[in-house]
């Protein structure tokens, strides 16, 4: 009905449009629609539009177009257009099929998980032509799509203005003086009030870069909550149900987050075929589709230490092997589990507090990540205000994101998020407990690559001295690649004549 009649109607007033009725492009199309926007929709297969408005046929802010023309006219001048399809190739075949039919001033938002350096490259090119090009973050799976996603917006200034009303509107809120997410939308009744989890990024492809490296801290996260269920139940020979009482207790303190709430759940879920816990009869190996790679490649490219995000993605890629592992398993030796030297009690607070340190550290990676990348690329990023938005609709939405956004309150500057008062102090009550978890854990053969490579990061960046003295005399010796020495100015360099046999050293600068 509502195809037929925005044709009929030749209207030309619709708000925003959006691209691509996926699931995430749909759940955001019914968002924009029950905050009152007028939104028309468009699907390369024409279908699924008509599928899609006919389940919706209720919403009368939602209108469908059968071509492209039709789609991009029906939208008030400057207009505004989200895609929503795969990232890569298909979103620049969209831009291409867009341009002949947009005008200046006319905004494109790309609400996919681009990589950044995409966003930089559109922005460009459509910068030339007048048009503006929004790289949009947009977390929180599909539930946040339809119900409050966190937005994380780059590009110019003017076009964060045209898209403004929208993108904080159909944000989740957080209480402002908590900072606990306001939980409640439900369709045609969105949540008012409180701080919108939408703030304008910076330039470019900021935006992107921003949810990429929540990705890459969701990662993390994930990765540590599986290594935390792996030692509860290999050295707590716990059940599934158990450890999934002890994620909901968890997630009533300090751990209180989306994702050790929703692993409480899942490791309570029975299987609905056997009856078995669920999370017994799926298979170990998981599944990506990059935005953690590209974060720690791209920490790799900076030269910042991200090892905690990246341990993550590798620990996906040997997941991955099942076949080998499982050929290994016959092959290779490990070590008898230890007896519990200390009882369960303090076994699951132990492993508690070594997900809080181990977290701690990989959100201090994600955050210099983004320091490097604001002077690599000239943005400026407000540390404070994207751990805000990151506090509500996304998925690594977690109570402990307040403490980020007071760090920087405190400290706009803060160089590592470890410095901070309120880091340091916890860090110095709980590890104890993470050094005695990492030690079970490699004393028993299980791996836990995330909490162990996260307290080396943190003994690696409290250390005023490290071994690379040595590596750089290595490094001198075998390819006069320098040193520079303890008792001279930093930036003089010097080498040793290795070859000679007494060694003399020469000032190389
Ligand atoms: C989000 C998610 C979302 C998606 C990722 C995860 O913020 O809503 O991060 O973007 O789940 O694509 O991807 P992989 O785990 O498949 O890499």
């Amino acid at each position: 009905m509502s195809v037929l009649w925005s044709e009929l109607m030749n209207d030309t007033h619709k708000e925003i449009g959006l691209i691509g009725l996926a699931v995430m492009g749909q759940n955001l199309a019914l968002n924009i629609a029950d905050h009152g926007f007028q939104i028309s929709v468009f699907n390369r297969t024409y279908s699924k539009t008509v599928d899609f408005l006919d389940r919706n046929s209720s919403t009368p802010t939602l209108s469908g177009y059968e071509t492209l023309d039709a789609f991009v006219s029906s939208l008030k001048r400057p207009c505004k257009i989200i895609i929503m399809v795969q990232a890569g190739k298909p979103t620049d075949l969209v831009i291409e099929s867009l341009i002949p039919l947009l005008q200046k001033n006319d905004v494109i938002i790309d609400g996919g998980n681009a990589k950044w350096t995409d966003t930089i490259r559109r922005e460009r090119k459509l910068a030339d032509l007048g048009i503006h090009f929004v790289g949009s973050g947009v977390s929180g799976g599909e539930e946040g799509a339809r119900f409050g996603p966190s937005l994380m917006p780059g590009g110019s200034s003017e076009a964060w203005n045209q898209i403004k009303d929208i993108w904080l509107s159909i944000s989740a809120k957080v209480n402002a003086s908590t900072g606990k997410p306001l939980s409640g939308a439900k369709p045609g009744k969105p949540v008012d009030g409180g701080v919108p989890c939408a703030a304008y990024i910076g330039a470019d492809g900021s935006g992107h870069y921003v949810k990429m490296v929540h990705n890459g801290i969701e990662y993390a996260d994930m990765q540590m909550i599986c290594e935390a269920y792996h030692m509860l139940s290999s050295v707590g020979k716990l059940s599934a149900n158990q450890i999934g009482e002890i994620f909901k207790s968890w997630n009533e303190g300090i751990l209180d987050s989306f994702l050790i709430e929703i692993t409480g759940d899942i490791l309570c879920q029975k299987d609905p075929r056997s009856g078995a816990p669920f999370v017994d009869v799926v298979l170990d190996t998981a599944g990506q589709k990059g935005t953690g790679k590209w974060t720690s490649v791209n920490a790799l490219d900076m030269g910042v230490p991200a090892p905690t995000v990246a341990e993550a993605v590798f620990a996906r890629c040997l997941s991955a092997v099942k076949e080998e592992r499982a050929k290994a398993a016959n092959i290779l030796s490990g070590v008898a589990l230890q007896p519990l030297e200390c009882s369960i009690d303090h076994l699951i607070e132990a492993i508690r507090d070594a997900l809080y340190c181990s977290k701690i550290c990989s959100y201090a990676q994600g955050f210099q990540l983004m320091r490097e990348a604001q002077n690599e690329y000239s943005w400026e990023l407000n540390f404070g205000e994207i751990a805000q938005i990151w506090r509500g609709g996304c998925i690594i939405r977690a109570a402990f994101l307040q403490k980020i956004t007071e760090a920087f309150e405190r400290d706009p500057a803060l160089s590592n998020l470890l410095l901070d008062d309120y880091f340091k102090e916890s860090i110095s009550k709980y590890q104890r407990n993470w050094r005695e978890v990492v030690s079970i854990a490699v004393n028993s053969g299980i791996p836990c690559p995330t909490f162990s490579s996260a307290v080396a990061y943190y003994d690696g960046y409290r250390n005023a001295r490290l071994p690379q003295n040595l590596l750089q005399a290595q490094r001198d010796y075998f390819g006069a690649h320098t040193y520079e020495r303890l008792d001279e100015p930093r930036g003089t360099f010097f080498h040793l004549d290795w070859l000679n046999e007494n060694r003399p050293e020469s000032r190389m600068n």
